[in-house]
């Protein structure tokens, strides 16, 4: 397996592959790789010739207030994950070979809760940054599938619209949201967690299971499931919600009635750490 700094390297790289007729696999990750980020490249490896993980903590996603600076890095143990995993190489380039000092060229989506709302709410320029990196990778790497996990339902539907109003020649590949056996859905962030903090943290996937049994029994009034949920969330003293919405998996626009694809979804506070998670459902 290689670990690649440049953009031309991995392009040489890609170029000679396509050139053999291999078909590629690209696991976009900001690195500190788990079980979450090793299911999708199993799955990559399983699906194309030659896969490429882009393990890159990228600083346009990440607002003034948020933690650009102590988010967890870790390229021996990445490269080691990686490795056993079956992927054939690391992009990991620097900030300044990301991005030019004078780069002002982004991708931006139009004022729609695709990137307005849930975590686009608080966190104002996150899909810009999340946009202009995935499409600079597509460009650079030119996968022909890219595998997305449904932890960031929100980034994944915004991928998708992008990549179908841009035309990028890439299949997007969504897959289920890994957790520790507790039901904790798998993070890079959960580092940042104290035991007893990490024990609140189950709230999240608690209060999600609760919603969706409620879903299941035929409950279809999203009020009435974003108030049991918001109330069992309540019981945790550490807990502070951020939001508990119930949104269409699309448009990731609000809705009263659960009806088609419908995402619920939440970003919690634990103490200093915002968590997030959901479940999709087809009603
Ligand atoms: P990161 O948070 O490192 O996540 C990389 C990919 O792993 C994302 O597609 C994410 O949804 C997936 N993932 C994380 N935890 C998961 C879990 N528990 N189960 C399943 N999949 C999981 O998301 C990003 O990085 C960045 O925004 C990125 C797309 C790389 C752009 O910078």
């Amino acid at each position: 397996m290689q670990i690649v700094k440049t953009v031309e390297e991995v392009r040489a790289q890609v170029k000679a592959w396509k050139k053999e007729g291999l078909s590629v696999g690209l696991v976009p990750t900001m690195g500190y790789l788990h079980e979450g980020h090793k299911s999708l490249i199993d799955r990559a490896v399983k699906e194309n010739d030659r896969v490429v993980v882009s393990d890159f903590v990228n600083p346009t996603q990440f607002g003034p207030n948020e933690d650009l600076a102590t988010y967890p890095r870790d390229l021996d143990r990445d490269a080691k994950l990686c490795e056993e995993a079956g992927a054939d190489l690391i992009f990991n380039p620097e900030p300044e070979n990301m991005y030019a000092k004078d780069a002002c060229t982004y991708i931006t989506m139009e004022d729609v809760s695709l990137t307005k709302n849930l975590c686009g709410k608080t966190r104002p320029i996150h899909f810009r940054g999340v946009c202009t990196v995935v499409g600079k990778l597509f460009l650079i790497v030119a996968p022909d599938r890219a595998y997305f996990g449904q932890k960031d339902a929100q980034q994944l539907a915004v991928i998708k619209r992008m990549v179908r109003d841009l035309n990028f020649d890439v299949e997007i590949v969504g897959c289920p949201i890994i957790r520790e056996e507790d039901g904790l859905a798998k993070s890079s962030r959960n580092t940042y967690l104290s035991a007893e903090e990490r024990q609140a943290a189950l709230i999240l996937s608690k209060s999600l299971n609760k919603g969706r049994k409620l879903v299941e029994a035929g409950e279809r009034d999203a009020k009435t499931v974003i108030k049991a949920i918001e109330d069992e969330i309540a019981t945790e003293p550490m807990a502070k919600i951020d939001y508990v919405q119930i949104v269409n998996f699309d448009n990731i626009e609000d809705i009263d009635t659960l009806t088609g694809n419908i995402l619920c979804a939440m970003a919690v506070y634990i103490g200093k750490t915002r968590l997030i998670d959901n479940f999709i459902m087809e009603v």
